[in-house]
């Protein structure tokens, strides 16, 4: 593949100098444009949003993840995957994609973002983006995509939800609790949200049938019994969310960050791979990009049956606040970035 560099050369980006607290770690600096591959496409970033991945990366805790991620600082210095903007380059081999297009997509290579969407300008291969829908916003465009892929892959393909399927999701108020109600929704499903007592109305104007208050309610020991649970949570052990399941039901386990600590999330996603192993009704979600799920995503916004609920929106030069608000744990929807 022949790398070449774009022809102006810098640009304004959120650099990750070490691991620790956003506003200690993440910088506005000036920096060199990435370089373009042929199968690639500049992207002059407008949106962008933050998920899971991107405060894991900016903390480095659990420090054993820091294998992977760099020991001392960061290998990736821009993070950010999911990005909606217009296209300013596109490599040599890219046909179906011209500058000014209006797109979305992500950055996702599977662990952490390569160059990173948090910047004016972004790279991202041609088959990880596709046109955006017009009637959204740059900003729900790009906060749909990883929060949405999860929901979408967790709904339609893992649990295989269709009309009729009791589906219940913990966390039901955050980011991908949100688009998975909605999608549940959309694939005809009776749904039951999860939330605290302040998100209750919110979760039900998404579309849920019912709702459970966590603060007073432990679901777990509900008399209903689930097809399909996604635990976008999981403050409880796998086994027993497991036991709410009707006898050939489906549990998701989905977290390893907001509840409880990191630490504890891991040991739960251990629990829940070993419960896994021996059994069919525990599986997992990866989030992978590519444009059959793009394209699915794009149907449900252009036909409003999914709506992007976008909790608080941050300039780029505020990135680190809005890093520090997805690691509150309690954001409503999902949290921007306006490039
Ligand atoms: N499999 C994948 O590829 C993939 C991709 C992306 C994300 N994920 C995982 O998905 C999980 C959810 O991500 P997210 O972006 O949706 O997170 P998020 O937006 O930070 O979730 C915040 C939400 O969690 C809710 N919450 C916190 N404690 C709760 C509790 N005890 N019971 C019920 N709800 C509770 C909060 O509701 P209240 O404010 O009402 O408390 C808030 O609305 C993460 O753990 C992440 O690791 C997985």
């Amino acid at each position: 593949m022949t790398i070449t560099k774009s022809t102006t050369s810098t640009m304004k980006a959120v650099v990750q100098v070490g691991y620790g607290p956003p506003d200690q770690v993440l910088k506005m600096q000036e920096v060199d444009r990435p370089p373009i591959g042929d199968d690639n496409v500049m992207v002059r970033v407008r949106a962008t949003s933050v998920n899971t991945p991107d405060w894991i990366a900016v903390t480095g805790i659990p420090y054993i993840l820091r294998l992977q991620s760099g020991l001392r600082r960061p290998k990736t210095q821009v993070r950010g995957t999911d990005v909606a903007g217009v296209v300013e380059v596109v490599g040599t081999k890219v046909t179906d994609i011209r500058p000014g297009d209006e797109v979305f997509g992500s950055a996702w290579a599977g662990s952490q973002a390569t160059p990173g969407t948090f910047a004016e300008f972004t790279v991202v291969p041609a088959n990880q983006l596709v046109a955006k829908p017009l009637n959204v916003t740059f900003e729900e465009a790009a906060a749909s995509v990883m929060s949405g892929i999860t929901a979408l892959i967790a709904m339609r393909d893992v649990g295989k939800v269709g009309p009729g399927s009791h589906v219940l999701i913990n966390g039901a108020s955050g980011g991908v609790g949100t688009l998975a109600v909605q999608i549940a929704k959309a694939l005809g499903a009776e749904v039951t949200g999860v939330a605290s007592t302040k998100n209750l109305e919110f979760v039900r104007s998404l579309g849920a049938d019912h709702v459970i208050d966590y603060t007073t309610e432990d679901f777990t020991l509900s008399e209903p019994r689930y097809d399909v649970i996604l635990d976008n949570v999981m403050n409880h052990p796998p086994s027993v969310t497991s036991k709410v399941l009707t006898p050939t039901g489906m549990l998701i386990p989905n977290s390893i960050g907001n509840s409880g600590g990191l630490m504890a999330g891991l040991l739960r996603g251990a629990r829940a791979a070993l419960l896994a192993r021996g059994s069919t009704n525990v599986q997992f979600v990866k989030c992978e990009v590519n444009r059959e799920y793009l394209d699915a995503l794009a149907t449900l916004l252009r036909s409003g049956e999914v709506k992007v609920p976008i909790d608080k929106t941050y300039q780029l030069g505020d990135t680190a606040d809005a890093v520090a608000h997805m690691l509150g744990h309690h954001a409503r929807g999902k949290v921007a970035i306006r490039a």
